[in-house]
């Protein structure tokens, strides 16, 4: 007897493969319109998605306009995966542990599938692209009723009707079609995401993303221009432009357009926030730093990865730069920016990392003193050039470099906190506390500030006087 609904298997389209997603081949994408064919159209009506997304600001970008497109099929949304009709994983591969949670949930839905036969669930996202995860899908899986790439999932409606037969596997290797005008249901009615820059090219040795999220493909200017003249009109108060390295924008598409110049025209909407992530020290001009400083709607935060201080090491990972490089340019924004608050990301126990060169990473900390960092353990991932390399440093020692790194680290945050008690910053409210007269939101470094204050209104950006600083947070009170 079946123990639960185990598919007809399989109706596999289109399997993902790591060379073919690595090979050097000029890529042919065309530019798409989104489509939605009428007859989807409330298809699914009265229908339940529990949705659940891992990873980064892209992966969560991309959820929201899988909730546009699901909410055109009719679908409504539940936090209740027990409810659902369609549990669906917007998954992230970028370290072991977040496979681990993605399949920990899948196998959640196969127990509710056990006594709820007609319940669907997919897989979409970065462990879509992975052919170690397809592969285990199919062979152990049967249950999963499709799974979808981050190059197509705008096909999702397609998919999912074939899929109530038969299990669906429709990833593609290389890049598809760019598409514009995707449904979208953004989380936040005063912030927004919007990509500017697609895949990645650099390729660093550790790092599976460029194979999930393909060669880098540069949004046209004009459509992201569109796109936040439109959320203007929406009453958005703060756009954050998107992609795995954004500094490398425009580079397949102009010759004299970059960062720098989308920037400057994004400033010149007046929209009153504009931030951006993340930049790849490798690809930041003097011109992006300078356009940066020059206009006040641009926010003085900078996501500047170093990954680690050894020469040694950002070799090994293929950084592109030195520790000297980077603190030149570290410095060098530190002088031109006023105020700029600077956050990071550091990797401890790449294969064959020596006390020595993490001692460097340590010593690159204490001289940089970083707004935030977050800070990983390595995870080999399968299929990238790092994960052949002998790694004879113990689990042990990894987390105790992780330990002492976080305990320097944290050291600076709260530092850099303190230095703004008495000191008034501009924040943009997003949301009460249960608490009455408690609201909280960001600063323009980008700091989580709670305040108190009467008549608060949301989406306004309102003056805050810092009271106490906090490692994570500073509490404070509207300024009148
Ligand atoms: N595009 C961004 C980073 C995206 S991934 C950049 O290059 O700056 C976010 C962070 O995850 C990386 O900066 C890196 O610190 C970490 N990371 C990536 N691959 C990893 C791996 N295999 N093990 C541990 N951390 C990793
Ligand atoms: Fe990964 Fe490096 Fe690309 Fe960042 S720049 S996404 S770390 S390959
Ligand atoms: Fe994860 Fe993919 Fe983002 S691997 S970090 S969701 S690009």
């Amino acid at each position: 007897m079946l123990k639960y609904n185990c598919l007809e298997r399989s109706g596999v389209m289109h399997l993902p493969d790591f060379k073919v997603a690595r090979s050097s081949e000029k890529i042919d994408y065309k530019k798409k319109d989104y489509k939605l064919d009428s007859k989807y159209l409330g298809k699914y009506k009265g229908k339940k998605c529990y949705l659940k997304t891992y990873g980064c600001q892209m992966n969560e970008h991309d959820s929201e306009n899988i909730k546009g497109i699901l909410e055109l099929l009719g679908f409504s949304f539940t936090e209740n995966i027990e409810e659902a009709d369609l549990v669906l994983l917007n998954t992230c591969s970028i370290r072991e542990n977040a496979h681990n949670k993605a399949f920990g949930l899948l196998g959640k839905a196969k127990h509710i599938k056990e006594s709820k036969r007609d319940l669907m669930i997919g897989l979409c996202g970065c462990m879509a692209q992975e052919e170690i995860v397809v592969n285990t899908i199919m062979k152990k899986y049967p249950f999963v009723n499709f799974v979808i790439g981050t190059h197509n999932f705008y096909q999702l409606p397609e998919i999912l009707e074939n899929s109530e037969e038969k299990q669906q596997i429709e990833v593609y290797s290389r890049e598809g079609d760019l598409i514009e005008d995707l449904p979208v249901d953004r989380t936040s009615k005063y912030k927004a995401y919007v990509n500017i820059i697609y895949g990645c090219d650099k390729f660093c040795t550790y790092c599976i993303v460029p194979y999930t999220r393909g060669r880098q493909r540069s949004r046209e200017k004009e459509d992201i221009l569109k796109e936040i003249d439109n959320l203007i009109k929406e009453g958005y108060k703060e756009v954050t432009l998107l992609g795995q390295n954004v500094n490398a924008y425009g580079k397949d598409l102009y010759d004299d357009y970059s960062l720098a110049e989308l920037l400057e025209d994004v400033a010149k909407t007046n929209i009153p926030r504009i931030r951006f992530m993340t930049s790849h020290p490798w690809d930041f001009t003097d011109d992006m730093i300078e356009v940066i400083a020059k206009y006040p709607n641009i926010m003085p935060s900078v996501h500047l990865p170093v990954q680690s201080g050894s020469d040694r090491i950002l070799k090994l990972m293929g950084r592109r730069y030195t520790k000297d490089k980077y603190l030149t340019l570290f410095h060098k924004m530190k002088e031109m920016i006023p105020n700029v608050a600077i956050s990071t990301d550091i990797i401890v126990g790449f294969p064959g990392e020596s006390e020595e060169d993490f001692e460097e990473t340590l010593k690159l900390v204490r001289e940089c003193k970083y707004d935030n960092a977050y800070t990983f353990i390595y995870s080999p991932r399968v299929g990238t050039p790092a994960s052949r390399l002998p790694d004879n440093i113990t689990k042990e020692e990894k987390e105790q470099r992780l330990y002492k790194l976080n305990e320097i680290v944290n050291t600076y945050f709260r530092e850099n906190n303190e230095k703004l008690v008495g000191k008034k910053v501009p924040v943009l409210v997003e949301g009460i506390s249960d608490k009455k007269n408690e609201y909280f939101g960001y600063s323009d470094t980008n700091k989580l500030i709670n305040f108190i204050g009467e008549d608060v209104k949301l989406g306004s950006i309102v003056l805050v006087e810092i009271i106490e600083a906090k490692t994570w947070s500073l509490d404070g009170k509207v300024s009148k």
